[in-house]
């Protein structure tokens, strides 16, 4: 069986992503230093899968630690690096926590790639390096912006330290996934996403509200320029992001017509207002969601959705769940995490 070390395999898009690779075949070895994620999710997937994934509780910014998991797994074909951090709020009040924990995390991991013989690696990039484009939808080759907070930052210049890793070296092959706005949980509510704390984003904030932890949902500017007024983003399956990064892991190893270094937008390809996921979310539950229409986010764009004809063609990846699947399967896994806590 082939082995992949995936890093931040505990988080929402990682721990998904683990489910998806043992389901392809694959052993799975998890590094996590559980600073934004919860151990019991390794039982989550051992109930989807059967398998337990082997773990090391180890952080990818600390390059002893990381160094002792390489020097264990030597034998692992390719890499897939999600463990960072992601709160854009936060990285503009900690921006040092930011820089130092991401960017040192794909340093140790690109240089332990190189010490360990070790030569593929998908890496979790995302749209957000694109800012807002003046034309939509956003191709791989749309212009890249002006991060607009220290956590975009940290994607864009993590690219640029792969590419220009890659210029020196000519045995690394790296694929970048520019993720649009994932969503959702897992079919079987096994697991989902676990937000610590008041979350940011709007399907978990909005779940919450519906399930009665938060008051209301506040519905962030209804005076943008789209058709509703609220702002419009490509909401992806997380099983579907998941799926992408195997065919990408299988793409990397197969090596047919690759270039070493290749970027794809991850996204449905289709643009969803806030106002469009309320109305969706209460067809599909049934509840009826208190909101409210607040003024703008600071550092929000407007609109943006993804060109997926790159990843169509080439990695013969396509998202396939509804969106009302999706928004489903999100309002399950809350109800799973109510009864949860009612059973404990
Ligand atoms: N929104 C609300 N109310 C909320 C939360 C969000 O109206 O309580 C709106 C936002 O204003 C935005 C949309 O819902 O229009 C989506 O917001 P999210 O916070 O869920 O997602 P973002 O698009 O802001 O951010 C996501 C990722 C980031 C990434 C960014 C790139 O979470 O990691 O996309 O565009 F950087």
């Amino acid at each position: 069986m082939e082995k992949i070390i995936v890093t931040g395999g505990i988080g929402y898009i990682g721990s998904h992503t683990v489910v998806e690779f043992q389901s392809a075949g694959f052993e799975v070895v998890i590094v996590d230093n559980l600073s934004n994620s919860d151990i019991k999710v390794l039982d989550g997937i051992k109930n989807i899968t059967g398998k337990k994934p082997i773990f090391y509780k180890a952080d990818v910014s600390d390059i002893h630690e990381i160094e002792e998991v390489f020097s264990k797994n030597k034998d692992a074909v390719a890499i897939v690096h999600f463990a960072a951090f992601k709160a854009v709020g936060e990285s503009v009040q900690k921006p040092l926590m930011y820089y130092q924990n991401n960017i040192q995390g794909i340093i140790n991991i690109l240089s332990q790639m190189q010490k360990n013989g070790i030569s593929n690696l998908v890496f979790s990039s995302s749209c957000t390096v694109y800012g807002q484009a003046k034309s939509l939808p956003v191709t791989e080759d749309s212009p890249i912006l002006k991060a607009e907070s220290p956590y975009g930052n940290t994607k864009k210049i993590s690219e640029e330290i792969i590419s220009d890793t890659l210029k020196s070296d000519d045995k690394l092959n790296v694929i970048s996934l520019r993720y649009f706005n994932p969503i959702g949980a897992h079919h079987t509510a096994e697991i989902g996403e676990l937000p610590i704390g008041i979350p940011n984003n709007l399907l978990p904030f909005l779940t919450q509200t519906a399930i009665g932890i938060r008051e209301k949902l506040s519905v962030f500017g209804n005076d943008y320029n789209t058709h509703d007024g609220t702002a419009i983003r490509d909401y992806i399956n997380v099983v579907d992001l998941a799926k992408a990064h195997v065919v990408s892991i299988q793409r990397l190893l197969e090596k047919k017509n690759l270039t070493n270094y290749e970027v794809f937008n991850i996204g449905t390809g289709k643009g969803t207002s806030v106002m469009e996921i309320v109305k969706t979310f209460e067809a599909v539950s049934g509840e009826k969601l208190n909101y409210q229409i607040a003024k703008r986010r600071e550092g929000d764009i407007e609109q943006i959705w993804a060109d997926t004809s790159k990843a169509n063609e080439i990695l013969g990846w396509k998202a396939q769940e509804s969106l009302e699947n999706t928004i489903k399967s999100a309002w399950e896994w809350e109800k799973r995490l109510a009864q949860r806590k009612v059973n404990k």
